[in-house]
């Protein structure tokens, strides 16, 4: 087993996409999964506060760390299995996802191209159920391996195991990810050799008819995708952000009716259980956060949704800007926005 690196003290400013100043108290880089149990089996970090870092693109950073961060820096991919129906490939939780995906496709193994250029790491991806243009990552999800920081032991979780649902899953209901009680080394993916092209997204049609495609393949729908993408989404290396900063509403179906009464250009998903996802960019939007800021941070001009930081914002910024654009949904629309990213 490598030595774990440990810097004390340690700059998160590069470290998470939002570009807020925080420090850690301590923090090991993680390269390989033996080191998981190693680091428990430590009597200095007996009583330490925990918390895992994959690409710190969901991540505030409210104040500094008094504790220790595990940044997720296991590599590797490998096709670890394959049968009549599918191919089954496994990466570290450290890989980057977009270049897994792009290196999938590379390989003749289509199926997350929809996923293409999500920021963050392989590891973090089933966390939240990373999802994009009608395609959630549960859907191509088949087992993971992590450590349980309580016994060192490593533990299998299986789909079902997972308990998916929007930007959800076990992680986060049971509350482990927050207090690193599973610490993910690997993720296997599934799939399927009957790959069907996933393109009825709203912007894909026109963006792969302005391309002249008619039946395109996964790299091509990737190619689509990332274009789309970069058109509305900044890139947190040259604009600060973490993505979609709060969740879609999910209200029930009254509620959604009489919100479309009023607002009759309201954008309306219905769900598989009877209630109706909202799209948060639109309330933003028309409760005129769109393009706005507050201090150094502001919701982005070309996706209502995405919270950027204009230059040296600090956590305190981010929240006193999400509170305001909250306050002022609720007040318009009487609907509760849920921040997507985790606050630390
Ligand atoms: N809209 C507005 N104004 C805005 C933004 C959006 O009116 O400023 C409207 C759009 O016109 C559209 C609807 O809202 O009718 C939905 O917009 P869009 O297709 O851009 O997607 P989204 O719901 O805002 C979700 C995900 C994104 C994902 C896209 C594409 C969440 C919280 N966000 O955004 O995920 O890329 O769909 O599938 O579910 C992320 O999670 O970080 C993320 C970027």
């Amino acid at each position: 087993m490598t030595a774990i690196t440990l810097t004390n003290n340690a700059d998160l400013t590069a470290l998470n996409t939002l570009a807020l100043p925080a420090r850690a108290a301590h923090l090991a880089r993680i390269t390989e999964a033996a080191q998981l149990p190693a680091l428990i089996a430590d009597p200095r970090w007996h009583d330490t506060p925990r918390f895992v870092l994959g690409g710190g693109s969901n991540l505030v950073l409210c104040s500094d760390f008094d504790g220790l961060m595990l940044q997720m820096a296991i590599g590797g991919r490998e096709l670890a299995g394959e049968d009549g129906d599918a191919w089954y490939v496994r990466a570290g939780a450290g890989e980057n996802w977009h270049d897994f995906v792009g290196w999938t496709l590379a390989q003749g193994w289509p199926g997350l191209e929809n996923l293409s250029l999500i920021p963050g790491t392989v590891g973090a991806a089933p966390i939240q159920n990373i999802g994009a243009y009608g395609l959630e990552v549960a859907e191509r999800f088949h087992s993971l391996e992590a450590c349980d920081m309580r016994s060192g032991e490593t533990v299998r979780f299986e789909r079902s195991a997972c308990r998916f649902g929007y930007r959800d899953s076990v992680f986060k209901q049971e509350g482990w990810h927050r207090e690193g009680r599973f610490v993910i080394s690997a993720v296997t993916f599934r799939l399927p050799k009957c790959w069907q092209a996933l393109t009825r997204y709203a912007d894909i049609p026109a963006e792969l008819d302005a391309r002249g495609i008619a039946t395109p393949d996964a790299r091509q729908i990737a190619d689509a995708i990332i274009a789309i993408r970069q058109r509305k989404l900044p890139d947190p290396a040259l604009i600060p952000n973490a993505g979609s900063f709060f969740h879609n509403p999910v209200v029930d179906a009254a509620s959604a009716e009489r919100l479309a009464a009023a607002n009759p250009t309201l954008p309306r998903y219905a769900q598989p259980d009877g209630r109706v996802k909202l799209a948060a960019g639109w309330l933003i939007e028309q409760a005129g956060w769109k393009g706005k800021d507050l201090g150094p941070v502001g919701m982005f001009e070309k996706q209502a949704l995405v919270l950027v930081n204009r230059g040296y914002a600090c956590g305190a910024d981010v929240l006193a800007l999400a509170e305001a654009v909250q306050a002022d949904v609720r007040q318009q629309f009487g609907v509760e926005l849920r921040p997507e990213p985790v606050f630390l």
